[in-house]
């Protein structure tokens, strides 16, 4: 059963990443490089169309408490549901969410449920207008690995069993469905 979002997590604002509107300098999620890349690099990758991303924020405030990005990606037919080995295409069009991480003071109220239910809405509109069949993943190996699979297997993903990328996780467009039909 997917983990709901809390009803605070879901009166916070998510909104398309706006240098101006997002104050990122206070964020912490306890893994530096997601807070260094958030800082640092975010800007220049949204500016050159490497991601979106999307930055919650509480109403009355410019600081950012959680984020998601997504970005165009591609994975071997070879992997994946049989369907997409009947395809007989050589790479499956995915939707790749490069990072979800939450400010340390608001983990574990549901805020990153409400991220990545927000990442997959979005994905499955963006399904209507161009070819995806999934979206992907990389479950960071880092403390708390477990609880962090299992936070996306609750919502629905599975793993890819992709040797080279063996913590990389996916949910097709059809079970992204049926997730947030549950919600
Ligand atoms: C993983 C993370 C995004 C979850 O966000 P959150 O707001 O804490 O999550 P929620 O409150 O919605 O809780 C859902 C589940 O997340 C998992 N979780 C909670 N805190 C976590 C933490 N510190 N580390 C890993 N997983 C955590 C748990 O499985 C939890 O379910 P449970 O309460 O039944 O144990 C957040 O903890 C985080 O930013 N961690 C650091 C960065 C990171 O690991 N990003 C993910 C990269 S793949």
């Amino acid at each position: 059963m997917p983990a709901e979002p809390s009803n605070e997590a879901r009166s916070l604002t998510i909104a398309k990443f706006d240098k101006a509107l997002h104050d990122r300098s206070a964020f912490s999620c306890g893994f530096p490089p997601i807070d260094n890349f958030l800082k640092s690099s975010l800007s220049d990758q949204v500016r050159d169309g490497m991601v979106t991303a999307w930055l919650a924020t509480a109403d009355v405030d410019r600081a950012v408490l959680g984020f998601y990005t997504l970005g165009a990606m591609a994975v071997r037919s070879n992997l994946g549901p049989k369907a997409w080995q009947r395809a007989r295409v050589p790479d499956v069009p995915v939707i790749y969410i490069r990072a979800v991480a939450v400010h340390e003071g608001m983990q574990g109220r549901g805020l990153g449920t409400a991220l990545v239910i927000d990442a997959i809405t979005r994905c499955a509109t963006i399904a209507e207008q161009m070819g995806a069949a999934a979206i992907v993943l990389d479950v960071l190996q880092h403390d708390h690995f477990e609880r962090r699979w299992k936070f996306y297997a609750d919502l629905g993903f599975q793993s890819l069993q992709d040797p080279d990328n063996p913590t990389r996780v996916y949910i097709s467009m059809a079970d992204v469905r049926s997730t947030l039909a549950q919600k």
